[in-house]
């Protein structure tokens, strides 16, 4: 049976912590979008070119250590407004949202443009102060140094970014079921997200 769970959002609102728990206990695989354009992101900082790099995108490239930094999300962003890179992965992320024994994608446009028919479609997001503050504290975990104001500032121009480009732009699917988790813990995310599938499953 192929079951697709599209969910889009902003930058840090939580789409990769709900995808995970979703997978693990729907038992779906799992798919974070925002990593096929990070690896492109990467091959573009050492001098590839972008759409090149797209083209030759390989699942190896998605283990490679280093990107989740704030420089890889900025020229992730800038990559991903560029058409011939999107087009070069859809065919990769529609196989694998079609995969039997069910699939989540997160990303920014899964559920508008890479599959307009998931079975379930939900927009995560929450207010910029709330996840440039998630993402920050993140960063000050793993012993990276950040400034909060910065953290923010990134995260607001990303999000300008994505919401203004012309292919497949950040955007609710008028389907999609929006969960804000500015005021919810994990779990109270993670729980709004299972009972809004459970509901398409059993519709
Ligand atoms: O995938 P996305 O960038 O949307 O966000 P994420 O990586 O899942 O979450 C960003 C950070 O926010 C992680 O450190 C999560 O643990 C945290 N988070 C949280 O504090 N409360 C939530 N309701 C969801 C995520
Ligand atoms: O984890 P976070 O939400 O900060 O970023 P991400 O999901 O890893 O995505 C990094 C960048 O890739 C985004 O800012 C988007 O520009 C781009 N992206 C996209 O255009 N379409 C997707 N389906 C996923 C990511």
């Amino acid at each position: 049976m192929a079951f697709t769970v599209a969910i889009d959002g902003p930058a840090a609102a939580g789409k990769g912590t709900v995808s995970r728990a979703v997978a693990a206990h729907f038992g779906f695989a799992h798919l974070d979008t925002g990593l096929l354009y990070r690896a492109v992101a990467f091959r573009s900082l050492a001098g590839e070119d972008p759409i090149a790099a797209a083209q030759a995108l390989v699942a190896e490239d998605l283990e490679a250590e280093g990107l989740r930094t704030q420089a890889i999300a900025d020229e992730a962003s800038k990559v991903a407004s560029i058409p011939d890179v999107r087009s070069a992965l859809v065919d990769f992320q529609r196989a694998f949202a079609r995969r039997s024994g069910g699939a989540v994608l997160d990303g920014r446009d899964i559920g508008t443009v890479i599959c307009p028919d998931a079975e379930a479609k939900l927009f995560v997001t929450a207010s910029a102060e709330v996840r440039a503050r998630r993402r920050w504290k993140e960063l000050v975990e793993r012993g990276i140094e950040a400034v909060f104001d910065e953290v923010l500032a990134e995260v607001k121009a990303r999000d300008a970014r994505d919401s203004s480009r012309m292919t497949a732009p950040l955007l609710a699917a008028e389907d999609a079921v929006r969960i804000d988790t500015s005021e919810f813990s994990i779990e109270e995310a993670v729980a709004a997200a299972v009972a809004a599938i459970d509901a398409r499953l059993a519709g």
